[in-house]
């Protein structure tokens, strides 16, 4: 829908009142929006959804916001990487034409008080082990459809779990929002690209790819004919374990409820979740 990449800085946006007049504008001009929610630190992984969400719509807007409320209190909030000069430049280079980026006042305003309850396949894996992660996942992004009003919004199959929250979301409350999940990509020695990557020691990068290889691991034993999760979970997991990495989880899932199965006879999901000092990283697979 759109035309090729233009390398003309996007517009920034930082006032909800702002971003609403624009929506509300190209909206009457007939054009449809897309969405990519994001907490900036970009990679190429982002970028592939910035692309997806242009070539399906005549807006794009791309969200940086470092979402507070989805990460517990020891977790690396006030870390996490902002580098919002270098993700500007980088959207201008895709053509991203919008750029909401708002402050966190803005977004949770004094006296916030009404969150989403996420339930069913919340709880589990991710939600097990961040409580509450998901509930700020889902607020933050039901408000960014409320202001954005996309027709489409782009995420990431490597946040599998996340991905399956808002879709229960978008069905459960009813919101007129194509929910587009795009694939992972990868850095060439088969790692997921994730903003956190940027935290690993050089001492620590090259043990990172084992996530990779015990996914890759599963899906050749599947094709060979283990069936038996336990056995496929014991395998995938002496792969981390050998690289040192402590584990959180290694799971084998149904790839739209995730609870566990036993035995592998349809797809399901390879879930991992696992720590490199003071990195924690995840990554799936469907396999099966
Ligand atoms: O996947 C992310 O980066 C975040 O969880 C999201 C969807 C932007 C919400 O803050």
């Amino acid at each position: 829908m759109n035309s090729p990449h233009t390398d003309v800085a996007p517009r920034i946006i930082h006032a909800a009142d702002e971003l609403r007049r624009v929506v509300t504008a190209a909206r009457r001009a007939g054009k449809t929006i897309g969405l990519v929610p994001t907490m900036g630190a970009l990679h190429e992984g982002h970028l592939s959804l910035v692309d997806a969400a242009r070539r399906d719509n005549d807006l794009t807007i791309v969200s940086i916001f470092v979402n507070p409320t989805q990460f517990g209190p020891n977790e690396d909030f006030a870390n996490y990487p902002r580098t919002l000069e270098s993700d500007l430049d980088l959207l201008a280079g895709r053509g991203a034409q919008l750029i909401f980026a708002p402050r966190t006042d803005q977004m949770y305003g004094p006296g916030h008080a009404t969150h989403v309850e996420v339930d069913g396949p919340a709880l589990r894996l991710e939600g097990a082990f961040r409580p509450g992660h998901f509930r700020g996942v889902a607020t933050i992004v039901l408000k960014l459809f409320n202001l954005a009003s996309p027709d489409r919004a782009y995420f990431g199959r490597k946040d599998y779990q996340q991905s399956l929250v808002i879709r229960r979301m978008v069905a459960d409350l009813d919101l007129p929002i194509h929910v587009e999940i795009c694939p992972t990509v990868r850095e060439a020695d088969g790692l997921a690209l994730s903003s956190r990557n940027r935290y690993l020691s050089p001492e620590e990068r090259p043990r990172a790819r084992s996530i990779s290889e015990s996914l890759r691991l599963a899906a050749r034993l599947v094709e060979q004919g283990t069936r038996d999760a336990a056995t496929l979970i014991a395998r995938m997991s002496d792969v981390l374990r050998a690289a040192d990495l402590k584990l959180d989880y290694v799971a084998l899932a149904d790839p739209d409820t995730l609870e566990d199965v036993s035995v592998v006879d349809g797809p399901t999901v390879a879930l991992i979740a696992a720590r490199l000092g003071k990195t924690r990283l995840i990554d799936n697979e469907v396999i099966g």
